[in-house]
């Protein structure tokens, strides 16, 4: 099974992105995970260490049995689906707030697939990516448990709001540690 990123920021790989998707070469494996749409050199070079890279749009890959994961989806994703398809693409792409609908826009609107949505609220790429996984490992989406918004304490008494929905296990919120660091370093700067 292959997790694809479709990288949608262009030419850019903004420092943020990139903590998401080595988080995400964590949480899948960098043997099971695809950077699609890579155009620049830099950003190839920054991730040839946590996933396979290609600079073809998904658009132009001729991938069979694949479907795009898409909060707009009328179908929740199942654990059958890991019968039904090879890849899981995801749209690699910062929140925005209100959601813009750019995972339809850009991704959902121009290839003919099935999609699955991971319910209506928006979530990080890197946790649309662990709960797909915990999915199609085998836990229903009725039986996670997650967390509406989210609140990093920086320093002074200052916090970043998040206004994205995380996946928790045994309770704990699942973000990754080096993107924590980087939201409290640059507050504080
Ligand atoms: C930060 S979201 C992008 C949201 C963006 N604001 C939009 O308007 O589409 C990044 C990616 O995570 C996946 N994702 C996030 N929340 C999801 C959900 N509730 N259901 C399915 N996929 C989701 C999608 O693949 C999406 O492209």
């Amino acid at each position: 099974m292959i997790y694809i990123i479709e990288h949608l920021d262009g030419n850019r790989l903004y420092k943020w992105c990139f903590l998401e998707y080595k988080h995400i070469s964590e949480i899948v494996g960098k043997d099971n995970l695809l950077f699609t749409n890579i155009k620049s050199k830099k950003a190839k070079e920054q991730l040839l260490i946590y996933g396979k890279v290609e600079s073809k749009s998904i658009t132009e890959l001729q991938l069979k049995k694949v479907c795009i994961l898409d909060q707009l989806a009328d179908k929740i994703l199942s654990p059958n689906d890991k019968n039904n398809f090879d890849c899981f693409i995801f749209g690699g792409i910062l929140g925005d707030y209100p959601p813009r609908k750019r995972t339809k826009e850009k991704l959902s609107d121009k290839l003919l697939c099935e999609k699955r949505s991971l319910g209506n609220k928006q979530m990080s790429t890197d946790t649309a990516v662990y709960t797909a996984k915990k999915i199609l490992d085998g836990t229903t989406f009725e039986k996670l448990e997650f967390q509406d918004e989210l609140e990093i304490p920086v320093k002074d008494g200052l916090s970043i709001e998040l206004p994205y929905r995380y996946i928790k296990e045994y309770g704990k919120i699942i973000i990754s540690n080096e993107l924590v660091a980087f939201m409290k370093k640059k507050k504080g700067i």
